[in-house]
């Protein structure tokens, strides 16, 4: 299997469910609310990686299902994340400049715009993925679950709450207060940890994943959803000296040795593989991911 071919054909899937999305609210765009679509598709075009639905895909094709069958869910997923990375880019968060290779929503398009543009990104993404009530043949108990899992993911006690943390541990590094290995991880598994899982294990609902298959996806994405955090520390490596006096930042490197932190990335990908023990060659994409995502320079 050649992953780059896999991950390129399932995010032009993706682009185009999206583009759809926007094509179906073509009046709209036209109307009063032009700016705030224009805004919205702005950050969700072009493209980043697309990790978390191809995720939700791949996990979907590990039990049995298709792609086709996910995409809303897939979708409305990576609005979410999209969602999370304006707001995280915001200068009351990480007041960050560039984003995806071109200047942030709200250098575009001023505070006010991006903090809606946000907002509305996460608000209709639960309406995307509703929408696949209508062609699925699902219990509707599973949408429910599936929705009640992706907002306690992303909630306060989630990846908003890990936002949080962040900020308050990046005000204590400017008061030269340390923080340690195991208050990063918790909060690193919030902050990104979090939505990668329920990107894997909704698309495996959806399938008709038995109990046992959704653990032990849980199990893969729990591994997966760290690691690809500690490696987005080691790939940003040069921007966690923003503090004072050029003090670090917490991150995996400035508490870990680089060595180490690296270790750490291997040992947390192997953990994800080894909990597809039970799987065939339909769960290889979420195998070769694993790898990808240890290995990758962006
Ligand atoms: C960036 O996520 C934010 C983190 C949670 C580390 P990605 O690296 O997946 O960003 P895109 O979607 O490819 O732009
Ligand atoms: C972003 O984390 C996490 C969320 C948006 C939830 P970072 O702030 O570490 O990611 P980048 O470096 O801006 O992509
Ligand atoms: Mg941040
Ligand atoms: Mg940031």
């Amino acid at each position: 299997m050649k992953l780059n071919i896999y991950l390129e054909t399932k995010k032009s899937l993706i682009d185009n469910a999206l583009e759809t999305f926007f094509a179906e609210r073509k009046s709209k765009k036209e109307g009063p609310f032009a700016l705030l679509y224009e805004a919205m598709h702005y950050s969700l075009f072009p493209s980043g990686k697309r990790l978390r639905p191809i995720l939700t895909c791949a996990a979907a094709e590990a039990v049995g299902g298709q792609t086709e069958d996910v995409l809303p869910i897939a979708c409305a997923i990576e609005m979410i994340h999209t969602y999370s990375l304006i707001h995280d880019d915001l200068p009351a968060m990480d007041d960050d400049d560039y984003r995806r290779g071109k200047p942030t929503n709200h250098v575009k398009f001023g505070e006010a715009t991006a903090i809606l543009a946000g907002d509305a990104l996460v608000t209709e993404a639960f309406g995307f993925l509703s929408q696949a009530r209508k062609t699925l043949k699902i219990a509707p108990e599973i949408f429910l679950e599936i929705i009640e899992d992706i907002s306690l993911a992303c909630g306060a006690s989630g990846m908003i709450g890990g936002q949080l943390l962040d900020i308050q541990f990046q005000e204590r590094a400017k008061e030269a207060e340390d923080v340690n290995y195991p208050e990063l991880e918790f909060l690193y598994i919030r902050k990104t940890g979090n939505l990668i899982l329920v990107a894997i294990t909704s698309g495996a609902k959806i399938c008709g994943a038995t109990p046992a298959q959704v653990k032990a996806l849980a199990r893969y994405g729990e591994n997966l959803g760290l690691a690809f955090q500690v490696v987005d520390d080691i790939l940003d490596v040069h921007d966690n000296y923003k503090g004072p006096d050029g003090r670090k930042l917490p991150s995996f490197p400035s508490i870990l040795s680089m060595d180490e932190t690296k270790q750490r990335s291997r040992e947390l990908a192997s953990r994800a593989i080894e909990a597809l023990q039970g799987f065939d060659k339909k769960a290889d994409p979420l195998r070769e991911i694993a790898h990808y995502i240890v290995e990758r320079k962006q």
